[in-house]
This record gives structure tokens, C-alpha cells and sequence, in this order.
């Protein structure tokens, strides 16, 4: 029956043939450890019960059993068992915040961290990238043209300034993320950001042929924010709406006011995030590009630079339809006219 079914509480005999009591106790301990057993022993064999309750029996009853005695111990036992339980459960939740307060303090020293490796690496990449320059310019010499295996030797060096490219753009990132938010608040007129962001990707945008379009809702005035993190969020949207768009797709930038603050929706009809995937694109080194192509820290950095200037970002996406990036950012202050500078610290 224990094989086959899910019993909390067993009563058992002692004295029984074959297997007697306690052995079957002990295989019962062994095999279902959360299973509480309760012997009946004869009237004259209290030493029983006693080796009984060493080997992990809950209590023993000795013969004859007055059936309210009985009834009371298993409620006991059954007491036991959702005690312990409820302890499982608060483990498990202990566990859990902990788990969660680890990957949290691990995110805040990713930050800390992240700033040194960046600034470390940046060095010897600069040296690398002079020096791979220095080979190329070598190698561009006109008695340099017929040595042997010219072209492999050009390869290695092209392989090598791409990565040089790409670990540059993981380092940038990984500042951009870290960088202490002593940043300037000032007067930002965000239709300019958004077309000065457009017209920085002219070329990928026309490259694909995307056609794109910027809509504003009313009038709007302009917020005090930070512009360089504003940039920054525009130009990371924008490029994944462009590295998902489909040649020839759309993509709509819409603006519109707010509660004293801007609403700026980024709408693409490209090839849309799986739902499984939904709630991975925010995280750091999350990417489905090919290796090489993205660092999988762009929207990574951008929730962080929304959360620093107060306000949020709403993403919502349809596999092979497209997706929606709707970013919030409240005015950090009312502008008087006079003075339209503010550092903040
Ligand atoms: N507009 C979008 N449409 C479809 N998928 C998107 C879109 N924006 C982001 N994603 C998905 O989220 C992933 C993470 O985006 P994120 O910007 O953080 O990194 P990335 O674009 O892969 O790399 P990088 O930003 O360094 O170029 C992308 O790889 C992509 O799978
Ligand atoms: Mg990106």
C-alpha cells in the first residue's frame, strides 16, 4: 500500500508474522522518512513500544487500545506532520527571499564591477587595436603585396579589429550601466533627440528600407531630464527595433505628454520576442543575435537609466507580429524660464 499510495499514518501491530513491527518500522523510516507509525503492543510487551519509539515511531499504545486513546494519538501524529510541513514551507520561502536578495546584491556588485573591468579592459584594447592597425599599415606597403599568404594574414587582422570592435561596445555598455547618476538635468525637447537618434541610424535605417515615422500626440513642452541618458535610451530602442524590423518594415516613434512628463512609444511590426522570452530581454547578456552581434546589455542599461530617472518601460510583443516599447519619464523639474541647468548629484 505505502508503494502505491501517499499514507501519512500508519498503526501497526508489533507481534506479527513474517515481518514483525519493528521492522517494518525501520523500513518504513528508511523509505518514507515524512511517514509517522504508531505500534500496538500486547498488554506485557511495553519494551516493545520502547524499542519502537528509538527506531522513529511517533508514540506505541499497549493493549488493550481504548479507541478515543487511539483516535487522540493520530491527531497528534497528524499535528506533527502539518507542523512540519508549515516549517518546510517557511524554509522554502527563507530560501527563496534569499535567493532572490543574492541575485539582487549580485546585480548591485555587477555595477561596481562591472565599471573596473571596463576601464581595464579598455587599455589594452586600445594598445591591441594600434597595434593591429600598425600590422595593417604594414601589410598595405607595396613591397608587401606578393609575401606569402598575404590575404590570410589580412583576414586574421580584419578578425581581429572586429573583435577589437566588438569588446569596445561591451565595455561602452558596461560604463554606460555603471555610471554613477551625477548626471545633468536640463531643458530636453524630445522630438529633437528623437529625430537627432533617427538621423544617427540613417544608415541601417535606409540599408533595410525601413520606412519610419514620428508622431506626437499634442504639443509638448519640453521636460527637465537628463538628455545624454534620454540619447542613449532612444538609440538602443531604436537599433533593436531595426536589427528586428523585416526589410521594407515599419517602425513608429510616437511622443505624447503626460502628467508633466513625455511618453515615448516605439512600435515595430519585426519579428516580435516568443512569450517564453518576455521577461529575459531585460537581462544583462540576454541576446538571440548571432555571436558577435550584440552584447545583450542593451535594454539592460536602459531599465536602469529609466529606473534613475523615475520612470518605467512596458514592453509588449507579439511572436511574428512585432513589439511595443512604451518608456515613461517624468519631469524632474518645473522649468521657471530663468534658469534651465540643473546638476544633480
Ligand atoms: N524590438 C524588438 N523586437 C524583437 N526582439 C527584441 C526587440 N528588442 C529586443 N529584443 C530581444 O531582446 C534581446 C535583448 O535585447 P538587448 O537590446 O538587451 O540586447 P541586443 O540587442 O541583443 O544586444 P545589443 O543591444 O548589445 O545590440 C534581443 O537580442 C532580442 O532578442
Ligand atoms: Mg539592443
Amino acid at each position: 500500500m505505502l508503494e502505491t499510495q501517499s499514507i501519512e499514518i500508519v498503526i501497526s501491530d508489533v507481534k506479527m508474522p513474517g515481518m514483525d513491527g519493528i521492522d517494518l518500522l525501520k523500513t518504513i523510516k528508511t523509505r518514507y522518512p515524512d511517514c509517522e507509525v504508531i505500534l500496538l503492543t500486547g498488554h506485557a510487551n511495553a519494551s516493545d513500544g520502547v524499542s519502537g519509539i528509538k527506531e522513529g515511531a511517533f508514540d506505541y499504545l499497549s493493549k488493550p487500545i481504548a479507541l478515543d486513546h487511539l483516535i487522540n494519538k493520530i491527531r497528534q501524529a497528524q499535528e506533527k506532520i502539518i507542523r512540519k510541513t508549515e516549517k518546510e514551507k517557511e524554509a522554502a520561502f527563507k530560501e527563496t527571499i534569499k535567493q532572490k536578495m543574492v541575485a539582487t546584491e549580485r546585480l548591485a556588485s555587477l555595477g561596481t564591477l562591472s565599471a573596473g573591468v571596463a576601464h581595464e579592459i579598455n587599455n589594452p584594447l586600445a594598445i591591441i587595436n594600434e597595434a593591429c592597425g600598425w600590422m595593417k599599415t604594414i601589410l598595405s606597403k607595396e613591397n608587401m603585396q606578393n609575401i606569402p599568404r598575404k590575404s590570410d594574414l589580412d583576414k586574421a587582422l580584419n578578425k581581429i579589429e572586429t573583435s577589437i570592435n566588438r569588446a569596445r561596445q561591451i565595455t561602452h555598455q558596461l560604463l554606460q550601466f555603471s555610471r554613477k547618476p551625477e548626471s545633468l538635468i536640463a531643458d530636453v525637447n524630445i522630438e529633437g533627440l528623437v529625430s537627432d537618434t533617427i538621423q544617427l541610424l540613417q544608415k541601417e535605417i535606409s540599408l533595410k528600407e525601413i520606412h519610419i515615422s514620428v508622431e506626437q500626440t499634442s504639443p509638448l513642452q519640453p521636460i527637465g531630464s537628463d538628455p545624454a541618458q534620454i540619447r542613449q535610451i532612444l538609440l538602443n530602442l531604436l537599433t533593436n527595433a531595426i536589427h528586428a524590423s523585416h526589410v521594407q518594415g515599419s517602425i513608429s516613434v510616437l511622443i505624447s505628454p503626460e502628467n508633466k512628463g513625455v511618453r515615448i512609444e516605439i512600435k515595430d511590426t519585426g519579428e516580435g520576442i516568443p512569450e517564453e522570452n518576455l521577461d529575459k530581454v531585460f537581462e544583462p547578456f540576454y541576446t538571440t543575435k548571432a555571436p558577435g552581434q550584440g552584447t545583450g546589455l542593451g535594454l539592460f542599461v536602459i531599465k536602469g537609466i529609466v529606473e534613475r530617472l523615475k520612470g518605467t518601460i512596458l514592453l509588449a510583443s507579439q511572436f511574428g507580429k512585432g513589439t511595443v516599447i512604451s518608456v515613461y519619464l517624468p519631469c524632474q523639474f518645473e522649468s521657471k524660464g530663468e534658469k534651465n541647468v540643473y546638476h544633480t548629484h
